[in-house]
């Protein structure tokens, strides 16, 4: 034992030798280069410029990019992409600017590059590490083949308020969930070795707490206490900064009254004097410019006091270019604040190996072997079809049998336009498989499939407008809403089964995308209510890139598959459920409200003093119209099989400080089918020095049953899962009652109480 520890040490310390010395080459390099550098070329290094590619998300696109870059004002762009387009412009800055410094080469690459997969709230319901690791990987290798070198994501802001529209880009409402998904997707793009061309630097963002904009408003403010920040929606960060992602993010939103990109607090003591964080921070698009909007003054002050925060690069708004000589000349910045940031920069560079070779990731052979393969394809076939979750199934309608009738019906169905999802900036819809395709090439001969559109997305010319601004996702009918109803009553009525694909185009959630609605739109609810109106049974195939209120939808319908986005191979893997090549095995990493007015709501939430009791008297905590629980729980999701749990058994029943507890239980799989569960950990801190949550997630595994098989599944706990941050914001563990339970889903579970001495 004694010699693996000796061995151990020797092998840790070697590695922090070989990393200090890499390090402190590095610094030799940078130095010697900033030697040579003009003020101009540090304050242009942190110049980063999108010359106007595919997504432009504000109103500013940068102008005479190519003169800038000669003259060494720019550090990098976004919003180019190809192996010719980028290597033009890499020509231009080694081999016509002074000092022939590489620029990096940005994009959001959110949820694939060519190949797509399903979007981040989706992926996140697979509670797969693995996949989501891995479709991270194939992004950073298509979009590197590609000739890019840095990636804006992982998205890791905490959102709990579903008229947010950017909860599509993340992993739902829940820290420890989130901070697992962080890790995975920094692993997935950086790899192991930043400097390999196929890893794309990560950039974390939005930092910070982008997520809790105030009534779901885009870009809206957010104000909470540090006690919250700590523990609920600051994790994820920190998990991604401790996985070593190299860059980050400022989010547009304020933090006590200071907007993220200009707050010294968030930017230098939390990130980098508690964190360590050792990276670069980049302003989102021209969020240093908006502090003027903001309140804090104009282009000169915030652009210094951006500098100041611990901003390094400043994203298309050209403050820092403009106005930060004349900061220095007036004393209101240092040369050694732009020193650092430059450093940073140039840092980054230096990771990721362009100063050895600037076109490293320019390689114009790979594109045509490495982007959109059969391979990827097939995987995300595969991973789309593991992030959906099965909310209804009953009379075991699904999966649907390949010998009769399918009336195939809905805006959604035959549609490639939003099969993508939001932040598809490189995907070709035109490569999507819609629904109606991928039903038939899974159907086989027995199936007699009939199709119709049955209503516009939304009928509401004035919001499809404002959708359609990135191309057509709700496309109005010439046909009147009456006529399409009645093709569709038609072909529902001739058939055994009917699937009514549904939901919200694409760009109805994601950047700029806020509804105070949450509900379908009118247009597709008519249409819901006449299919159940024949008596048959209907299967909704719920698209969305948020959670629905679908109370009524959940009552009328049979069966409900919700699919969000899912990617280029959407109607491939939900034909593979629908039919039951795959047994879905989603759980939602999201609650599902009755209705927007239960929102901001989460599982994880505080017991109040007045805690609701079912169907509650008055003066409690709760409504007069619906009940506080959401319709659907955070971790639900159904199986075509069924399982059941044992009740837990503990190894000891109270731990000291140093000590853990094994905690078990058998899962058996009583159905039908083979299956996959993932089996859920929470604990319940029953009292402390602050108020606890009702429940938090400490654990989860995802283990795979065949029919009629058991297995045993162990979490150890010790005393990191009870620890929490205190009201002086100290990390601790308190001795107390703890409770633990395990389930299928944040309600459904078995309990057992435990003791920290
Ligand atoms: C978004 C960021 C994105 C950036 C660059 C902004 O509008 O908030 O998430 O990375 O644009 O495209």
């Amino acid at each position: 034992m004694k010699k693996i520890f000796l061995v151990l040490s020797i092998l840790v310390s070697a590695i922090a030798f070989s990393q200090t010395g890499t390090d402190s080459k590095m610094h030799v390099f940078v130095s010697s280069l900033m030697k040579k550098m003009t003020l101009s070329e540090k304050i242009g290094q942190l110049n980063l410029l999108t010359p106007g590619g595919d997504v432009n998300t504000g109103t500013v696109v940068s102008r005479d990019v190519e003169k800038k870059i000669i003259e060494g004002n720019v550090g990098g762009l976004f919003g180019v992409t190809g192996v010719d387009k980028i290597k033009t412009a890499q020509d231009i800055a080694v081999k016509q600017s002074r000092l022939k410094i590489p620029l990096l080469f940005g994009s959001d690459i959110i949820h694939g590059y060519k190949t797509i997969f399903p979007i981040p709230l989706g992926l996140s319901c697979s509670w797969d590490m693995k996949i989501i690791e891995q479709t991270a990987r194939m992004a950073a290798i298509e979009a590197t083949a590609d000739g890019l070198c840095w990636n804006f994501s992982p998205m890791v802001d905490i959102a709990r308020d579903p008229r947010w529209g950017r909860m599509a880009e993340g992993s739902g409402e829940d820290p420890y969930l989130g901070s697992q998904v962080a890790i995975a997707m920094v692993n997935g793009y950086q790899g192991y070795d930043l400097a390999k061309n196929n890893t794309l630097m990560a950039c974390v963002k939005h930092f910070a707490l982008y997520g809790a904009a105030e009534a779901g408003r885009d870009y809206n403010t957010t104000d909470m206490s540090r006690v919250r920040m700590y523990n609920e929606y600051l994790p994820p960060y920190k998990a991604a900064i401790n996985a070593g992602a190299g860059s980050m993010m400022s989010s547009f939103n304020e933090i006590d009254g200071i907007p993220a990109t200009g707050n010294k607090w968030l930017l230098t003591d939390l990130l980098r004097k508690q964190w360590g964080f050792r990276g670069f921070v980049v302003s989102d698009y021209t969020s240093v410019n908006e502090m003027m909007a903001h309140g804090m003054g104009d282009l000169q002050t915030v652009s210094a006091l951006s500098l100041k925060a611990g901003l390094d690069m400043d994203m298309v708004g050209e403050g820092f270019l403009m106005t930060l000589k004349k900061s220095l000349q007036e004393k209101k910045v240092t040369i050694s604040e732009i020193d650092q940031a430059c450093r940073r920069i140039l840092e980054a560079k230096y990771k990721l190996g362009l100063f050895d070779d600037p076109y490293r990731y320019i390689d114009p052979t790979r594109p045509a072997k490495e982007i959109l393969t059969a391979q990827n394809r097939k995987e995300a076939r595969e991973i789309a079809a593991r992030s959906f979750v099965l909310l209804k199934n009953n009379n075991q309608t699904l999966p649907l049998k390949k010998t009769g009738v399918i009336a195939l019906i809905g805006p959604l169905a035959d549609d490639q336009n939003n099969m993508l999802g939001t932040w598809a900036v490189s995907g070709d819809s035109k490569l999507s498989v819609s629904v109606l395709n991928g039903i038939k090439n899974a159907a086989g001969s027995q199936v007699n499939i009939l199709y119709a559109k049955g209503a516009n997305i939304s009928d509401d010319t004035l919001f499809a407008k404002k959708v359609n601004v990135f191309g057509t996702r709700i496309d109005i009918d010439k046909r009147t809403p009456a006529e399409m109803l009645n093709e569709a009553l038609e072909i529902a009525n001739k058939s055994d089964v009917v699937v009514a694909v549904v939901g919200e185009a694409s760009e109805m959630s994601g950047e700029s995308a806020s509804r105070t609605d949450i509900t379908l739109p009118e247009s597709q609810k008519k249409l819901i209510r006449a299919l159940v109106s024949t008596g048959k049974p209907v299967v909704l195939v719920m698209m969305s890139g948020r959670p629905l209120a679908l109370v009524e939808e959940n009552t009328l319908a049979t069966s409900i598959l919700q699919v969000w986005h899912a990617g280029t191979e959407a109607g491939n893997a939900i034909a593979d459920v629908l039919f039951g090549n795959y047994n879905p095995s989603g759980k939602l990493s999201v609650t599902f409200p009755r209705n927007v007015g239960q929102v901001p709501i989460y599982y994880s939430q505080k017991n109040t003093g007045r805690p609701s009791v079912g169907d509650a008297p008055k003066f409690l905590s709760n409504y007069l119209d619906v009940p506080n629980t959401p319709l659907f729980p955070f971790g639900y999701g159904l199986s075509y099989t069924s399982f059941s749990y044992s009740e837990i058994k503990l190894n000891k029943t109270s731990m000291k400080m140093n000590e853990s507890i094994t905690a078990s239980v058998t899962i058996t799989n009583t159905g039908k089918y083979d299956g996959e569960e993932v089996v859920q950990l929470y604990i319940r801190d029953l009292v402390g020095s602050i108020t606890r949550p009702v429940k938090e997630l400490k654990g989860f595994q995802k283990i795979k049953l065949k029919a009629g098989e058991s297995k045993q599944v162990s979490f150890s706990i010790d005393v990191n899962d009870l620890k929490f941050y205190n009201s002086e914001l100290k990390f601790v563990s308190e001795p107390g009652d703890f409770i633990l339970f395990i389930g299928t889903n944040s309600n459904d579970v078995k309990e057992k109480g435990f003791k920290l001495e």
